[in-house]
C-alpha cells in the first residue's frame, strides 16, 4: 500500500522549454501541504532545464535529476557529454541511468554499471532503471534479463544506500499497457528478494514505471511491493501528476 513516503519520479524525456518553469507552480504549491509533506518529488528535465528548475525549488521537498549521465566522473574531452560532476553541481541530488531509451541509444550493462560508480563517487542518488522487452516476456525470459541487469548494472557496487530501482517492463513504456496487479507484486518481490541474495540489503526501494496515468494509479498504489512511480508522460501535465499524486496517498 502506498504511503506518504512514497517516491514520485517525473521523467520528462526531451520535452520542455524555457517556459516549462510554469508548469510546475502547482505541484509546488501540493507539496507544502501537510498532508504531501513527506511525499517524495523528483523532477527530471532535460539538462537544458535543470538549473532553472534547482532555483525554483529550493525551497521545497521537491528534489532535481538528470536523466543520464556520462561514465567518465570529471571534466573530458566528451564532446555532447555531461558529467556527474556537472550534474551535481547544478544542484540535483539524482539522475536517472539505465533507462531503456537511453539502452536503445548504446547503453551496455558495463556502461550503466560505471555510470551508476560515477554518479555515487559524486554524491548523486541514482534512479536505476531495468525491464525486460516483449519479446523477453513472451519467451519467458523476464526473470533472468532483470537479474542480469541487476547483477551487471550494480557490480562491484556494495552500498546501495543511495541506489533506487526503476522497474520499468520495456512494453509498458508509452503503449497504455500496464502489467497484471498480482503479476507485478510479485514480479517487484521477486526483484527484491534477488537483489536481498546478491548485495544483502533488504532495504532497496523499488518503483514502477510504464504507462502511469491517473486513471490506472488507484490499483498501482494498492501493490504491497511498490515503493514509488517512474512517470513519463503523465508527469508533464500538472494536473495530471497532482491527481496521480492525490489518488496514491490515503
Ligand atoms: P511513460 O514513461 O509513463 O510515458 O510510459 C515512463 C518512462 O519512460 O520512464
Amino acid at each position: 500500500m502506498t504511503n506518504n513516503n512514497t517516491y514520485f519520479v517525473a521523467n520528462w524525456k526531451m520535452y520542455g522549454n524555457s517556459s516549462s518553469i510554469k508548469h510546475i507552480a502547482k505541484v509546488i504549491s501540493i507539496s507544502k501541504i501537510n498532508k504531501y509533506k513527506k511525499v517524495r518529488i523528483i523532477y527530471c528535465p532535460p539538462y537544458t532545464l535543470l538549473e532553472q528548475f534547482v532555483k525554483k525549488t529550493k525551497k521545497t521537498n521537491i528534489s532535481i535529476g538528470a536523466q543520464n549521465c556520462h561514465y567518465e566522473a570529471g571534466y573530458g574531452a566528451f564532446t555532447g557529454f555531461v558529467s556527474t560532476k556537472m550534474i551535481k553541481n547544478s544542484g540535483c541530488k539524482f539522475v536517472i541511468i539505465g533507462h531503456s531509451e537511453t539502452r536503445k541509444e548504446g547503453d551496455t550493462d558495463k556502461k550503466i554499471n560505471m555510470k551508476i560508480k560515477s554518479a555515487l563517487d559524486s554524491k548523486l542518488k541514482v534512479i536505476f532503471c531495468i525491464g525486460e522487452s516483449y519479446k523477453d516476456k513472451k519467451n519467458k525470459k523476464t526473470n533472468l534479463v532483470l537479474n542480469n541487469q541487476i547483477k551487471n548494472g550494480l557490480n562491484k557496487i556494495k552500498n546501495l544506500k543511495n541506489v533506487l530501482i526503476a522497474y520499468e517492463p520495456v512494453w509498458s513504456i508509452g503503449t497504455g499497457i500496464i502489467p497484471k496487479i498480482s503479476n507485478l507484486n510479485s514480479q517487484v518481490k521477486k526483484i527484491k528478494k534477488f537483489i536481498n541474495s546478491k548485495f544483502k540489503n533488504k532495504n532497496v526501494k523499488v518503483l514502477y514505471g510504464g504507462s502511469v496515468s491517473s486513471k490506472n494509479i488507484k490499483s498501482l498504489s494498492r501493490i504491497k511491493e511498490i515503493d514509488g512511480f517512474l512517470i513519463g508522460g503523465a508527469s508533464q501535465n500538472q494536473n495530471k501528476f497532482i491527481d496521480i499524486i492525490k489518488k496514491s496517498i490515503n
